[in-house]
């Protein structure tokens, strides 16, 4: 086969360097045709669109064409022509084809026909090969670089926070633990309690929940700067929300307070929003199309106005008066719970109709290090509600003061030997600072219209599944 440099499928499709002699490589989406001729749809992830490859069966024969089923892998030489057939430019008259890989119709999972996402879950090692996860993941990396560039271009820094840690950011007791020591031999003392001295750290460790208490180190030093890794956390809920492994994006701004952090929060959630409708449009729209006839729609609603704002206490107020006109949840509104999905999304769908960022929560559910309020009750909490998501984002601005933050960190018993660290930033040269964390994978429902967290992420993690 002569060699010629591979152009990619989405260069191809937009070329009109009609009769030059071109190569293309991917695999094999669907082969139609008659005695004649042939027409291979090939696909090699550049773009959700394919290239209609025309063969001369003459040329070729059935016996060779024969191996040429969907999934098969193939190089092709041939002559770019503008198409005769509809919804595409070109086409290519195949000259030289070579099979890299067959794949037997009789065992290759992904034939033609849809199937069901809990069907492709089971196949997450072929699944990325299908248009939707193609557009999916896609999407992820264009996501991922809007990220970064929005953070850049603001002048915050990237900083990495570790993955093995001993201190519980979020103190929920969600951590999965770390250790080298041998499970069916452990030390003990009298009382029975597990001697972590001969662990591979010397103590007990887990991987982290977040990475917020060290993004706040690095932040009343550089200023402004921003996380992104991987997050864990062990709580056994089973919901097409929550992954036991996420990622998650955490800036935190010196000198910022509450109001300040939620401007960023907005302008930030609504770049990622735009950057999707302008950077993967092509993807947007099919998904659209094919799962959710919404989805830009909702993209678009949430770019038109001011996300509303809040407090807690006027949500709940909210909530009860829905439920006195007879609107049914499932779980109990009253002031001082913690609100269920169900709620945000009662507040964000039905009452405001646009996304809402509730704030001054009451401190008993929300984390130690919070900024208390003047009431004694609340803290300077915000979370940014999203239509169809609920939480996207939760954050606050910090207690900055040394005693408040050391007497909370006693009433709830959290173990000194592990903040002092963190207590140290309030002892020397103390600022106001606030910031958040964003879910990417919760952004990632939203922008792709995915109603599963599951299929916005290629390996997902959950309650009894680590399969891949
Ligand atoms: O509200 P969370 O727990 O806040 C924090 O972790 C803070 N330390 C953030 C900060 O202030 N720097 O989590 C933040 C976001 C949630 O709003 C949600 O989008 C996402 O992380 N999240 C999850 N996403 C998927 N699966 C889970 N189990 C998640 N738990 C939280
Ligand atoms: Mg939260």
């Amino acid at each position: 086969m002569e060699v010629i440099k591979r152009t990619k499928v989405v260069d191809i499709l937009k070329s009109e360097a009609f009769g030059s002699t071109v190569n293309v490589k991917g695999w094999v989406r669907t082969r139609r045709g008659s005695k004649q001729v042939s027409f291979i749809a090939l696909n090699d992830g550049s773009t959700i669109h394919n290239v209609q490859i025309v063969v001369d069966v003459d040329k070729w024969g059935d016996d060779f064409l024969k191996s040429i089923t969907t999934g098969a892998s193939l190089s092709v030489n041939g002559i770019l022509s503008p198409s005769q057939g509809k919804g595409q430019s070109v086409e290519i008259q195949a000259t030289e084809i070579e099979i890299y890989g067959t794949a037997d119709p009789a065992v290759y999972p992904l034939q033609k026909k849809g199937h069901s996402m809990e069907f492709l879950r089971e196949i997450a090692h072929l699944r990325p090969r299908t248009n939707t996860f193609g557009a999916v993941f896609r999407m992820r990396h264009n996501m991922a670089y809007a990220i970064h560039k929005f953070f850049h271009d603001r002048g915050f820094f990237y900083f990495h926070t570790p993955i093995i840690t001993a201190s519980d950011c979020e103190g929920a007791g969600q951590m999965f633990q770390v250790t080298t020591m041998n499970l069916y031999d452990l030390k003990k003392d009298e009382k029975g309690s597990i001697i972590y001295d001969d662990d591979f750290f010397g103590k007990q460790t887990s991987l982290t929940v977040s990475g917020q208490l060290e993004g706040e180190l690095a932040a009343t030093a550089l200023g402004q700067i921003y996380t992104f890794g991987p997050t864990f956390r062990a709580e056994n809920s089973n919901t097409p929300r929550h992954l036991a492994e996420f990622w998650m994006i955490e800036p935190e701004v010196a000198f910022n307070n509450i109001t300040d952090n939620m401007d960023l929060a907005e302008e930030f959630i609504k770049y990622c929003v735009r950057w999707a409708l302008e950077n993967c449009a092509d993807d947007v729209k099919f998904l659209n199309d094919m799962f959710d006839k919404e989805l830009i729609a909702r993209l678009e609603g949430v770019l038109k106005e001011p996300f509303v704002r809040l407090p807690y206490t006027e949500g709940i107020k909210i909530l009860e008066e829905a439920v006195a006109k007879g609107h049914k949840f499932e779980f109990p509104v009253y002031w001082g719970v913690d609100l269920a999905s169900e709620h945000e999304r009662y507040l964000v769908e039905e009452h405001f109709k646009r996304p809402v960022i509730l704030t001054d929560y009451p401190k008993e559910i929300k984390a130690f290090y919070m900024k208390q309020n003047e009431d004694g009750k609340t803290v300077r909490a915000m979370d940014v509600l999203f239509p169809k998501i609920g939480e996207i984002i939760g954050g606050s601005e910090r207690e900055a003061d040394y005693d408040k933050l050391l007497t909370r960190i006693k009433e709830l018993n959290i173990p000194m030997k592990d903040m002092w660290w963190y207590l140290d930033i309030r002892r020397f040269g103390s600022v106001p600072h606030s910031g958040f964390g964003l879910g990417f994978e919760r952004l990632l429902l939203f922008v792709t219209g995915m109603t599963n967290i599951r299929d916005v992420i290629p390996f997902p993690r959950t309650p009894n599944n680590a399969e891949f």
